[in-house]
């Protein structure tokens, strides 16, 4: 099972992977990246792409998700990984905590957030019932446990539009509602992968805690700076687990 892996904010290294081809994928929802390469010791191809762009050029808001994802799946890509930074609203998820969300709260705004528009493909309402592949969020928790990472199994993530981070009174809202992380990239990506029958989920490290739960006011650069401290973590966690993804036994999310 070819799998995809999304590169979020600071994991834009793809040096991990051998024998790298790069691909230019011309979709209906224009062009996209996609490096194909190897990890040691494993035979099948991996694909990897930088949500942000090489240069982590483009802003949560502004990232084709729909380029992104119909291009993986014309690859061939069965199941997708996608990193993201997250900032906790849960005072036990302290920066360097992994979170593994098995649900979502969409507050996104201004997103192309479906595949489908109606006509002749008719109206189209896909179950959100399970967005996070659970067997997919297993291995990763026992892997992740393995490497004696903090991981949290399950959690609510909430996504909001960005760029600019939230009010204290926006996480407090968000708090009550049930949210555990608070990110910009998550959505649509998830429903974009469920609606194409991807299996997917998101490894959501935590760098901050939310605004007003943080003491201090929030910055890009400490994202970065959290990100850049736990990045290998995520690596390792990749390479030790793709294996077992593409061994793995077909999950249910495929439709
Ligand atoms: N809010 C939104 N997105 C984020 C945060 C945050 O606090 N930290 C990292 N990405």
């Amino acid at each position: 099972m070819a799998i995809g892996i999304i590169g979020g904010t600071g994991v834009y290294d793809p040096t991990w992977l051998h024998d790298v081809i790069e691909h230019v994928v011309d979709t209906p929802y224009g062009k996209t990246l996609i490096l194909e390469g190897r990890i040691p010791h494993e035979s099948s191809a991996v694909f990897f792409m930088n949500r942000h762009g090489l240069d982590h050029s483009v802003p949560p808001h502004l990232v084709n998700y729909r380029a992104n994802l119909f291009g993986l799946r014309s690859l061939g890509v069965e199941r997708v990984v996608a990193t993201a930074a997250v900032g906790s609203l849960n005072p036990d998820y302290g920066p360097g905590t992994l979170v593994l969300p098995d649900q979502f709260l969409d507050f996104t705004k201004s997103r192309a957030h479906t595949f489908h528009q109606g006509g002749p493909t008719g109206v189209v309402h896909t179950d959100m019932t399970e967005p996070y592949c659970p067997d997919m969020r297993t291995i990763f928790a026992t892997t992740a446990v393995q490497q004696g990472m903090a991981v949290h199994q399950g959690g609510v993530y909430v996504a909001t539009e960005g760029p600019r981070f939230e009010s204290p009174a926006e996480i407090r809202a968000f708090r009550m509602l049930g949210g555990d992380v608070v990110g910009m990239t998550g959505l649509p990506e998830v429903v974009l992968a469920r609606e194409l029958g991807l299996c997917y989920n998101t490894l959501a490290l935590v760098t901050n805690y939310a605004a007003g739960i943080s003491p201090d006011v929030l910055t890009h650069q400490e994202v970065l700076d959290v990100m850049a401290a736990h990045v290998q973590h995520l690596r390792s966690l990749l390479l030790d687990t793709v294996p077992r993804l593409t061994e793995s036994s077909p999950c249910s999310c495929h439709g």
